[in-house]
């Protein structure tokens, strides 16, 4: 697959699994058929409550630790004490150590008055010293905004390669991608076809005009859309039919009128988290720790 390069070096698949709701029997079937169709960059979080089955698929296929990208979170409730929270991911996933370790929002309340770019600074500092100790490879980021974004590179000893978005056509985030990129951090978008129900980005008329015109479906032409504008998507699918057909996009490429044209696209599909004023109101499931 074509590869991204990371600000470290690395090179990182062009796209990459999305893990969220992907649980149960049908989650580690979807894990299974996203390795057969040669996925090997996945993206779980501690919320998600998919680091074990992802874990567990990983060690099933016999593919190489060193073969995969493991990224994941820490959540909001975890940002006291990184150490812990990655030492639980560790021990769900079954590794020795993590390829992208993220900070998965953040504010923790969306007050005014919370000290957010300081406790920010305290949890990054102490990833980066969990970057020192050789459990996690490279830090990220997700859902940071420039402003969030700015305080840590102004700040940080180890720079982060990636920040998670949502991004997606009718929601495209022009400010925060040109940031990212200004600044050598990959784009990572997250729900890229907007979590994809019937009245989705996917449905509008550009998307599936374009889709027509190259004999593709609008999903791909979706995907295609993010690639060129250098944007890594991490879709999620349950059906072998759309993992596999999410790696079908490197074929054809879209005029530069028509990334235009979906870059312009009125809002769709916006998932309503805004990281400044919105919360998830999820805590982590003990269960899960
Ligand atoms: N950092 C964050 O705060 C954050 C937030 C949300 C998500 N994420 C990450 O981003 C990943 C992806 O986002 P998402 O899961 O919200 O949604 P998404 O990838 O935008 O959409 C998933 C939906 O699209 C459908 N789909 C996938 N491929 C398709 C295709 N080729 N044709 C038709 N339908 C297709 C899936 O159907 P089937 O399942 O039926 O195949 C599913 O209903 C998550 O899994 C998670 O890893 C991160």
């Amino acid at each position: 697959m074509n590869t991204f390069t990371l600000s470290d070096g690395t090179q990182l698949p062009q796209i990459g699994f999305g893990t969220y709701q992907v649980t149960g029997d049908d989650g580690s079937a979807a894990i299974r058929s996203a390795i057969e169709a040669g996925y090997r960059f996945f993206d779980t979080a501690s919320l998600y409550e998919t680091e074990r089955v992802l874990g567990a698929m990983i060690r099933e296929s016999g593919i190489p630790r060193e073969d995969v990208i493991i990224e994941t979170k820490l959540w909001i409730d975890e940002m006291e004490d990184p150490e812990a929270a990655l030492e639980r991911s560790l021990r769900r996933l079954g590794t020795e150590y993590v390829d992208i370790y993220m900070i998965h929002w953040p504010r923790r309340t969306g007050k005014a008055d919370e000290p957010w770019k300081e406790r920010d600074l305290e949890t990054y500092g102490i990833m980066e010293r969990l970057v020192e100790k050789g459990k996690v490879r490279r830090l990220g980021l997700s859902n940071f905004l420039p402003h969030h974004l700015k305080n840590i590179l102004d700040n940080c000893r180890i720079k982060p390669v990636a920040d998670q978005l949502e991004l997606h056509p009718g929601y495209s985030q022009e400010c925060a991608v040109a940031y990212c990129k200004e600044n050598g951090v990959l784009p990572i978008a997250w729900s890229p076809f907007g979590r994809g129900d019937k009245n989705s980005t996917t449905a509008n008329q550009v998307l599936t005009e374009l889709a027509q015109r190259y004999g593709k479906t609008a999903h791909q032409i979706n995907l295609c859309f993010l690639l060129q504008k250098g944007i890594l998507p991490i879709p999620k699918a349950s059906s072998a039919e759309h993992i596999r057909a999410n790696l079908d996009v490197f074929d054809f490429s879209l005029t530069e009128d028509e990334v235009s044209m979906l870059s312009c696209m009125p809002q769709t599909t916006w998932l309503g988290e805004h990281p400044d004023y919105c919360i998830p109101a999820k805590a982590s499931n003990p269960d899960n720790l």
